[in-house]
């Protein structure tokens, strides 16, 4: 078992990575520590330890993590998670649970002791990162990878044409992360794009004798609804599901920057994907990461449901 930490801002797509990581035989979740993102950040807390309750894995630990992007005020996403960030599912009194400890320090505490490389999965604005990184660097030397669900490269983000939701949110914590020389994985929102489930899929989970799936149908039936799309990204788990199994999604090295200093560009990430430059990039110094380029429907369908499952 892969062990793994999840950092999220829990919405209904994180919802749904995180069950797929606690169904699976793969991965050995730590921890998790939440951030704001989505909906502010008790919520994201709150909202993460209910979904633990509803599938009886309480025995997680779950930290609050920074309450703001570095520089900027919080953006949610409201309008695609709902008020409470998990659509309609009736949320379980969790009050007075979780743990005091900050999620920042949780997480570097986590990396530092765990007994091998810990792969952190980044599910949402990259803030804890970020500060992590800067509070205490030598986790560096413990961490197997980064895979994080940011960014959208040619086909567009979703918060403007050009930028997706969690690097636009806190672009100045992203930048940092991707500069760290960390291997990291990026699942673009472009490619989550083909992230989704068909009718019978869907049925499949909700017949299941898995509580986690069942939820995870509901969590699904409420973004279905959004803008009356018959079917819709489900990005966080395109990044979670990359990780079970890494035949989901084709990536490729390239070099990544993060626009902080624009106005219309704020939080775009510039990938270069140009087969040759007009002027040669000579000496170049820019960071580059696993950026996913391709996702396979249908991979993701079964890998998903089968964590879900248990098959
Ligand atoms: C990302 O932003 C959030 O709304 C989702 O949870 C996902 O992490 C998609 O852009
Ligand atoms: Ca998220």
């Amino acid at each position: 078992m892969k062990p793994i930490f999840i950092d999220c801002d829990t919405g209904v797509d994180d919802a749904l990575a995180i069950l797929a990581a606690l169904q699976s035989p793969q991965v050995e979740v730590l921890g998790i520590s939440t951030v704001a993102g989505n909906v502010e950040a008790d919520a994201a807390f709150r909202n993460t330890l209910a979904v633990l309750e509803l599938v009886s894995a309480d025995s997680i630990p779950v930290a609050k993590g920074m309450e703001a992007p570095l520089t900027r005020t919080l953006t949610t996403a409201k309008e695609v998670h709902g008020e409470s960030g998990l659509g309609n599912l009736t949320l379980p009194d969790v009050a007075g649970k979780g743990m005091t400890e900050h999620g920042v320090d949780f997480l570097i505490r986590t990396v530092k002791q765990s007994d091998r490389p810990v792969t952190l999965v980044l599910l949402g604005p990259l803030t804890n990162m970020a500060v992590a990184l800067k509070k205490d660097p030598s986790i560096a030397n413990n961490i197997a990878e980064l895979v994080i669900m940011g960014g959208a490269d040619a086909a567009g983000g979703n918060v403007t044409p050009v930028a997706e939701f969690n690097i636009y949110v806190d672009p100045e914590a992203a930048r940092i992360v991707l500069e760290s020389g960390l291997p990291t994985r990026l699942v673009t929102w472009d490619v989550c794009l083909d992230a989704w489930l068909t009718e019978a899929e869907l049925k499949e989970l909700e017949q299941s004798a898995e509580p986690a799936a069942n939820v995870a149908h509901e969590l699904i039936q409420f973004l279905r609804t959004l803008y009356n799309k018959d079917h819709s990204a489900l990005s966080d788990p395109a990044a979670m599901c990359a990780l079970l199994d890494e035949s989901v999604i084709e990536s490729e090295s390239l070099p990544i920057e993060v626009e902080t200093a624009g106005t219309v560009t704020r939080g775009m990430t510039v990938i270069d994907t140009r087969p040759f430059a007009t002027i040669p990039v000579t000496n170049d110094a820019r960071p580059r990461v696993q950026v996913a380029r391709k996702l396979y429907r249908e991979r993701f369908a079964a890998v998903f449901m089968n964590a879900l499952m248990r098959k």
